[in-house]
């Protein structure tokens, strides 16, 4: 029999399958997430499963959901809505400035000192490479193959993650360099070095900008080596290429630290960032620049711009996100948290032979699994078809059915619960995972 909730759950997916697209889904076979309730750590699905949200939304609730100090901001933000001009002067548009040049790398206000405005993490990463080829007058951009910078057409042709493939050739001058990880073979190999020699080919009078993650994220939570960002910047002072460090995964306290570069001790020229800059309570990016590049555009003109360029009500809510990360210590929080998670990791892993691998800084973390407890490398089913796709989604629907709501790409689960988690909730989200892992996998 059908309950009254499947059957209208039901309704509601037909309903949106009918004139709305699910993204990056075949729309015959795309389900949709039906989320009737959203507070703190958990959903409660449709059917009335509470699920804890290892996801954080879309990796971008950082605070959690229905947070009453965003709600309050967000009601005070509607009631002081102004339409937005790009050119207006708006005290949120100044003091999100002022906070931004506050907590990125360097000195306040003198490290990344000028902020631009957009409204995500892809349009954030075409402005900051448009800057850059502005600057340098350069047009080729290097990027590394394990890389997301955002679904729009240009960042499509400049990641390196495989959903670009249809539109490979969208744009010229993209140079995919290898990453630093040693997977599977164990073999290293000196990949800056590998860089210059690229570079010296490519001639680097023509290349304007380097694009790394702050840290890898949606192509694995991968963890360069200690002086890898470094060498990178001292590659970049040495060729006068600008260096952009893409914050808008591991921004914002995601790895313990306010950015993911903070690990590394580098200043970049540009940050982006965008998700954790609002908490994913209203849609804003940010490119953050330099003194240098700021500079550069005092006398000759900064050809970008957007309708929505600094939108008062997403300013005051990032604003508000920033005071609620300071004021709980939420990024002392998730360095703490982060600490736990990782042994967690370690006792799964250790217990568990159809793990390959695990990776974590702070509240992001991956786990690798193996196709079967023999394989000695981890199972990697990139552009899964068919049976793999199967198992990949059933794995993911078993692990929403017990409780514990995080993303299942290729072979590998992808953890980033929202900041303000608690041990006990962390404990209790590893051990559903640990649950489901022996159930779907162990037999
Ligand atoms: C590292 C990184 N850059 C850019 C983006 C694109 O951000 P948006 O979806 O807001 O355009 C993402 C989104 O997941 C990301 O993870």
């Amino acid at each position: 029999m059908i309950s009254k909730k499947s059957s209208v759950l039901d309704l509601s997916v037909e309903r949106q399958r009918k004139h709305v697209f699910f993204p990056w889904a075949k729309q015959l076979h795309a389900q949709g997430f039906h989320i009737i309730e959203a507070k703190g750590v958990h959903l409660t699905l449709f059917d009335g499963t509470k699920v804890l949200d290892f996801n954080s939304a879309v990796f971008n609730a950082n605070l959690g959901h229905q947070h009453p100090g965003m709600q309050a901001a967000m009601i005070a933000a509607a009631q002081n809505a102004c339409v937005t001009h790009p050119a207006l002067i708006h005290e949120e548009k100044i003091k999100l400035g002022e906070n931004l040049a506050r907590i990125t790398p360097g000195k306040p206000f003198e490290g990344l000192v000028k902020s631009f405005f957009c409204s995500g993490g892809a349009e954030a990463n075409e402005n900051a490479i448009k800057m850059a080829r502005l600057v340098t007058g350069r047009h080729k951009i290097v990027t590394r193959y394990r890389s997301y910078h955002g679904a729009t057409l240009a960042m499509m042709g400049y990641s390196g993650d495989y959903r670009r493939i249809p539109f490979d050739g969208v744009v010229n001058g993209v140079i995919r360099i290898p990453d630093p990880y040693p997977r599977g073979s164990g073999q290293t190999i000196d990949t800056v070095r590998l860089l210059e020699e690229i570079l010296e080919i490519e001639g680097p009078e023509t290349v304007a900008c380097i694009l790394l993650e702050g840290v890898t994220g949606a192509n694995g939570v991968f963890l360069p080596p200690a002086d890898y960002w470094t060498r990178i910047r001292q590659i970049c002072d040495k060729y006068g290429i600008i260096l952009i460090a893409d914050e808008v995964m591991s921004g914002f306290g995601r790895t313990g630290k306010w950015f993911g570069v903070d690990h590394f001790g580098i200043e970049p020229d540009i940050m982006t960032m965008a998700k954790g800059l609002t908490a994913g309570y209203a849609p804003l990016g940010a490119v953050v620049v330099n003194e240098k590049i700021a500079q550069h555009f005092e006398n000759e003109t900064l050809w970008c711009g957007l309708t929505n360029y600094g939108h008062p009500f997403s300013c005051a809510v990032a604003n508000a996100a920033i005071e609620i990360y300071q004021q709980e210590n939420l990024i002392d929080n998730a360095c703490k948290r982060g600490l736990e998670l990782q042994a967690l990791l370690q006792t799964l892993k250790n217990n568990n032979p159809y793990i390959a691998e695990v990776r974590s800084l702070g509240l992001l973390a991956a786990i690798d699994l193996r196709k079967s407890a023999d394989d000695e490398r981890p199972y990697v089913a990139y552009r899964a078809q068919g049976e793999e796709a199967q198992k990949v989604q059933a794995l993911q629907s078993a692990l929403l059915k017990s409780g514990v709501y995080c993303t299942v790409r290729f072979g590998t689960l992808i953890l980033a619960p929202p900041l303000c988690i608690t041990s006990e909730e962390l404990k209790h989200g590893i051990d559903i995972i640990a649950a489901v892992l022996q159930e779907t996998l162990g037999k």
